[in-house]
């Protein structure tokens, strides 16, 4: 029998809420109708935003927000998105399906936007067709509370007071569509572009994140801090703060990634197994940033992961739009309870993306909205935000899989927030219920507070506009507390979580 051992006497650190952010790009329905509808809409809304999905959001406690892009970033100027939205420029969004760009969503949309859903503020600058000034007037018009010219631009534009800027992207895959440089080019652009995002108050300041690689791109991350740490102490207050990582579980070829519902079982644990991989990817990034930065003072930023399947048939290919089963969910599991077990560095990190592409928490058409099986897990894995990560360790916990590909049968992580421990516990197979003893150290009676389980009766089951809660967190009630120790069954494809105290 699979046993989780867990040491409530040992906090390995905090559990940043940001790891548990999110991202939104102009792309597709993300922005425009998932987000944004406009003042003027038949859709309820506040100040444009739509009120259905805001509430969504906030439910799940989204800590953070980044925009906007992704690609869409490293060609966005800013400037085209403020002002009266007459007067704003239409465009052609070149990267995301060719359609019409009309800039009502600029930076003061997305401020509102992140003061309704009431999260952090990350945005992404452009370094691929941008220049230093244009990055630094940014800055100065978000941040900037006295008199110059980009603050008096935007008091004259309605915003009075600066906003928060807690994060700020200095350029997004360069060693791709963010201008195809090498690791050295890109060092050095950082370091410069960098110089230029002022800190205009030291209470409130922003903090630099810079182009990581892509997957296992090792070459990328030893290239740009070296670049970065040459002549240069990088960790130094405010230069580097974060480096970013952008990984997307794709279980077949570029080409041919497969259906996001129609999977076999082998689809099933070769996707299970891709996600699985981020355990691996961040050791061996985290090994080159601890040769340079071995205090971990710079944070690694996971600002794009999740699922990327075939969009859905019938739908715009650019527009990346795609349903969400329990597979899903397993993969958000796996992945946030690795997140979890390395918060000492890992200090944000970002699904992409929030509602209408790739494994959105949200999927809406017109009026409707449902949350996905994704946004189901968010909800339960919302009590780690802020908690202490618990020292734990699985024993007898087993593999499950095909030949082909195998997955561990369980993986979980364990934390600590005012008193009430949250385990977390995937079972990844498809037709095994697993028994797991939950063993603690200390000699104490526990008690279950509150126990959740995502699963469904069929792992291709999706929540559709129809039938919205076909999938959905569901109270859970196979366990057993006797003393110290918690007997629980899990079943089979199912994310559980269980709070103790
Ligand atoms: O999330 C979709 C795209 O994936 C982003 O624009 C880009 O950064 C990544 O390649």
């Amino acid at each position: 029998m699979a046993k989780l051992v867990i040491n409530e006497n040992k906090k390995l650190g905090t559990i940043a809420p940001e790891i548990q952010g999110h991202f939104s790009e102009h792309l597709g329905r993300c922005i425009y109708e998932g987000l944004y509808v406009g003042e003027n809409s038949d859709i309820p809304n506040v100040n444009g935003m739509r009120t259905d999905v805001v509430e969504a959001l906030k439910e799940i406690r989204v800590p953070l927000l980044r925009w906007p892009g992704g690609c869409f970033a490293d060609e966005y100027h800013w400037r085209d998105g403020i002002g009266e939205k007459s007067g704003r420029k239409k465009m052609v969004n070149t990267h995301w399906g060719g359609v019409t760009e009309d800039n009502s969503f600029g930076t003061h949309e997305f401020m509102e936007l992140c003061r309704q859903i009431g999260c952090k503020t990350y945005v992404n600058g452009n370094v691929g067709s941008g220049t230093v000034q244009e990055m630094s007037e940014w800055v100065e018009y978000m941040t900037f509370a006295g008199v110059s010219p980009m603050a008096e631009l935007r008091k004259a534009n309605g915003h009075e007071e600066p906003w928060d800027v807690d994060y700020f992207g200095v350029g997004n895959e360069n060693w791709g569509c963010g201008g195809n440089m090498t690791p050295e080019h890109y060092g050095n652009e950082y370091r410069r572009y960098q110089t230029y995002v002022r800190q205009y108050d030291e209470k409130r300041p922003v903090k630099k994140i810079a182009c990581g690689a892509n997957s296992n791109d090792y070459h990328w991350t030893e290239g740009v801090l070296r670049t970065c740490f040459d002549h240069t102490p990088a960790h130094m207050h405010g230069f580097m703060d974060l480096l970013s990582l952008h990984y997307y579980t794709v279980p077949g070829p570029w080409e041919k990634k497969g259906s996001a519902t129609d999977y076999t079982d082998e689809e099933w644990y070769l996707t299970l197994k891709k996600a699985y991989f981020m355990e691996k990817l961040l050791k061996g990034h985290m090994a080159i940033m601890d040769q340079y930065d071995p205090e971990k003072k710079i944070g690694l930023s996971v600002d794009e992961w999740g699922t990327w399947f075939d969009v859905e048939p019938g739908t715009n290919p650019g527009f990346l739009y795609q349903q969400a089963t329990v597979r899903d969910a397993l993969v958000a599991g796996i992945t946030l309870n690795i997140f979890n077990k390395h918060c000492d560095r890992v200090k944000l990190a970002c699904i992409a993306q929030m509602v209408n592409v790739l494994q959105a928490v949200i999927l809406t058409d017109g009026e409707k909205m449902v949350k996905t099986p994704t946004w189901h897990v968010f909800n339960l894995f919302k009590h780690h935000q802020g908690a202490e990560l618990l020292m734990s360790a699985l024993d007898d916990e087993g593999e499950t899989g095909t030949e082909e590909n195998r997955v561990p049968m369980v993986t979980e992580s364990v934390s600590e927030k005012d008193g009430v421990i949250t385990i977390t516990v995937n079972n990844l197979s498809l037709d095994r219920d697993q028994e797991l003893t939950v063993e603690f150290t200390e000699d104490a009676d526990r008690s279950v507070v509150e126990a959740a389980v995502v699963t469904a009766g069929d792992v291709h089951d999706h929540n559709t506009f129809d039938q919205p809660d076909t999938v959905k967190a569901v109270p859970f009630t196979a366990y057993q507390a006797k003393g110290r120790t918690i007997t629980l069954t899990l079943p089979k494809a199912s994310v559980v979580m269980i709070r103790v105290e």
